[in-house]
């Protein structure tokens, strides 16, 4: 009798525990990304900071005048165009294809911050810009951004919208980003290198503070990406893919740093990787003292964010 009770209670203690270990992992954990996020253990998601909208308009001091276009409207992917003033009628200027930052997770191509910048930069830079909305992590996980922002890319390509059609020249585009951004533009430029359908010649890239982590383990990183296959993930640190970076099909390259940006390391370390990996273009640095991560972002009428602002004109003249 004795016996054929313990026979029964094991089975039932192991489905006891294994009842208890399901339910922990279904109850899921709580995650603290501050200040970008946190993620309840029910899954639900809160950004510290409601990412703001600012209408397009048209500026009568600079006479840069701003539109949107839903360029993907089911999977809600966009973009802001910004189109400087044009003094002849078949006037064709570079176009800037943007990307902005805020670590997959924040910000918007309609933000107060990124909308001001892109105003600036077009009126200063006398380029088109199509500033590149893309769906957030976690909501939508890595590689979402990327691919929405090559559907943009392939949109621009069909030139379809009047003012790309009529006043930007398709023999100069240029890819930019900043942050999180810098690492999007990044990965455009490599997906626009293997395909060779892809039509606009792309003449250069501007890489700002990119996000290519720094030598510690990147939680946000692994956390937004579920799929990565770790630290040597091209698409996150492109340093140790050498042979990788050889072959960006564009003439010139520029990375922007601060003196202390966290991330600062990493884009020397992309800087010095393409210079010797054999790669034909020309490619610069440029390292603003003194300042943190994204300095220009927060005060773009500072004389360091003018002087960043400087060597993004001279580069896409
Ligand atoms: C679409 O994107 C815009 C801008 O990023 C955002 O304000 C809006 O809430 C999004 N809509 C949906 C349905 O996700
Ligand atoms: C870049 O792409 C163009 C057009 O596909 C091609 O003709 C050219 O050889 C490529 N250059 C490099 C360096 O890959
Ligand atoms: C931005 O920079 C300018 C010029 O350096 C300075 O006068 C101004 O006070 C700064 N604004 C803020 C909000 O820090």
């Amino acid at each position: 009798m004795a016996l054929h009770f313990t026979n029964l209670y094991f089975p039932l203690s192991v489905l006891i525990i294994i009842c208890l270990y399901v339910n922990s992992t279904l109850a899921g954990k709580a995650h603290n990304f501050y200040p970008l996020f946190k993620v309840d253990a029910d899954g639900s998601i809160h950004r510290y900071q409601e990412i703001k909208y600012v209408p397009p308009s048209y500026n009568h001091k600079t006479v840069v005048q701003s539109k949107d276009v839903n360029i993907l409207p089911e999977q809600n992917v966009s973009a802001r165009l910004y189109l400087p003033k044009i003094s002849g009628k078949n006037q064709k200027i570079p176009l800037l294809l943007y990307i902005h930052g805020g670590g997959f997770c924040v910000q918007s191509a309609f933000s107060p911050m990124y909308d001001s910048y892109l105003h600036k930069l077009t009126a200063e830079a006398n380029v088109i810009a199509v500033s590149i909305d893309y769906r957030l992590a976690p909501e939508h996980p890595i590689p979402s951004c990327y691919d929405d922002s090559w559907a943009v890319m392939k949109w621009v390509e069909q030139r379809t919208d009047p003012w790309l059609k009529e006043h930007a020249d398709f023999s100069r585009v240029y890819l930019a980003g900043d942050s999180a951004g810098a690492n999007i533009a990044h990965n455009m430029m490599v997906r626009a290198s293997e395909e060779s359908h892809f039509l606009p010649s792309l003449v250069g890239m501007v890489l700002v503070d990119p996000y290519f982590g720094n030598d510690k383990p990147d939680t946000l990183w692994t956390y937004l990406c579920p799929k990565t296959t770790g630290i040597y993930d091209p698409r996150f640190n492109p340093a140790v893919h050498p042979r990788l970076l050889s072959k960006l099909n564009c003439s010139k390259i520029l990375v922007c740093t601060a003196g202390k940006d966290f991330l600062r390391d990493r884009a020397w370390t992309y800087y010095e990787t393409v210079r010797k990996s054999g790669w034909k273009g020309e490619v610069g640095i440029k390292e603003i003292q003194g300042e943190g991560h994204v300095f220009h972002l927060f005060n773009q009428t500072s004389e360091k964010a003018n002087v960043l602002m400087k060597s993004l004109i001279e580069f896409l003249v």
